[in-house]
């Protein structure tokens, strides 16, 4: 299995996703002070996210935004084939998303300081959500038991490294005036005051009523029969959603259902051990 990964800047990345010439160029992209990055750990909220961010740009109307696929928000990440999409002829403001750590990203980002929204989730429902998804995406490797994919999430030996780091990376940056930091419990608790924070972070004017379309648009229930979202196109070979689905129940605590009491305490031990010298305070439960 350790053949499958890579580590790039001490990071575990699947190397049939992130080939070494993808990696190069990430590391040769030329950011503009006016792109748009939402950066995640995989299975925060990235998404979500993006439906979000796309209605905001867009007044609320969805008929631009779907016009664009999520995947290709996410050029750098997979086949060096998105490279065709020449995204430098792509009008601004551009929107990206990224799971990769603050320090991978490259040189022209932080020259520019593009505007970052950061979305982190409770990692005990990462965790769970990863797991399913490792379950139906053929381009990851079988999780195993749920107790074995738990050693190798805490260890960082999974798809994008340790969540502690990942989190700790963004939430630590030198930088963070360019950053907006949400969490996937804070869209979950009141979407509409999470659009309203995306769009003043963007700096977007939007009529209340237009907010309260976007947040609609948002449920989970909208995006899950969405098809621009929700990647019913998808070959079962690539993504198996006959079992479960990409959008799967989008609920916080579902990790409640998944570890056992002992695997929660150990959670909640690494956890505070990983996190003590973090500023930022996150309240999960
Ligand atoms: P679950 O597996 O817990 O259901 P990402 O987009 O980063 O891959 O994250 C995927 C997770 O976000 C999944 O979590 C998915 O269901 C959830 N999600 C996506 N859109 C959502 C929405 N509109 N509301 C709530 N959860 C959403």
């Amino acid at each position: 299995e350790a053949e499958l990964y890579t580590e790039y800047k001490g990071v575990y990345l699947s190397k049939s996703m992130n080939p070494p010439q993808s990696l190069k160029y990430l590391e040769d992209f030329t950011f503009r002070p006016d792109d748009i990055i939402i950066a995640t750990y995989p299975k925060s909220g990235t998404h979500w996210m993006q439906h979000i961010v796309g209605l905001v740009l867009n007044g609320g109307d969805p008929t631009s935004v779907d016009t664009v696929y999520n995947w290709k928000r996410a050029p750098w990440l997979e086949q060096a084939a998105t490279i065709a999409l020449n995204l430098e002829e792509r009008p601004s403001p551009r929107v990206f998303s990224t799971h990769f750590h603050h320090n991978m990203m490259p040189r022209s980002f932080f020259d520019v300081d593009p505007k970052v929204i950061y979305v982190m989730r409770n990692p005990k429902d990462v965790f769970t959500s990863y797991f399913h998804f490792h379950e139906i995406a053929s381009f990851l490797v079988k999780p195993g038991s749920s107790s074995e994919f738990l050693h190798k999430f805490l260890d960082g030996k999974v798809q994008h490294g340790s969540w502690f780091d990942h989190v700790k990376s963004w939430l630590n940056a030198e930088n963070k005036q360019h950053i907006m930091y949400i969490s996937y419990e804070e869209l979950s608790a009141d979407l509409k005051t999470s659009v309203a924070k995306v769009a003043e972070f963007l700096e977007q004017r939007l009529d209340d009523e237009v907010m309260e379309k976007i947040a609609e648009k948002c449920l989970f229930e909208n995006m899950k029969e969405n098809k621009m979202t929700n990647y019913s196109d998808t070959p079962t070979k690539i993504l198996d959603q006959t079992k479960t689905k990409f959008f799967r129940k989008g609920v916080v605590g579902d990790w409640k259902n998944l570890l056992a009491a002992e695997e929660a305490e150990h959670f909640d031990a690494v956890y505070t051990d990983k996190m003590k010298d973090v500023e930022y305070s996150i309240v999960w439960d």
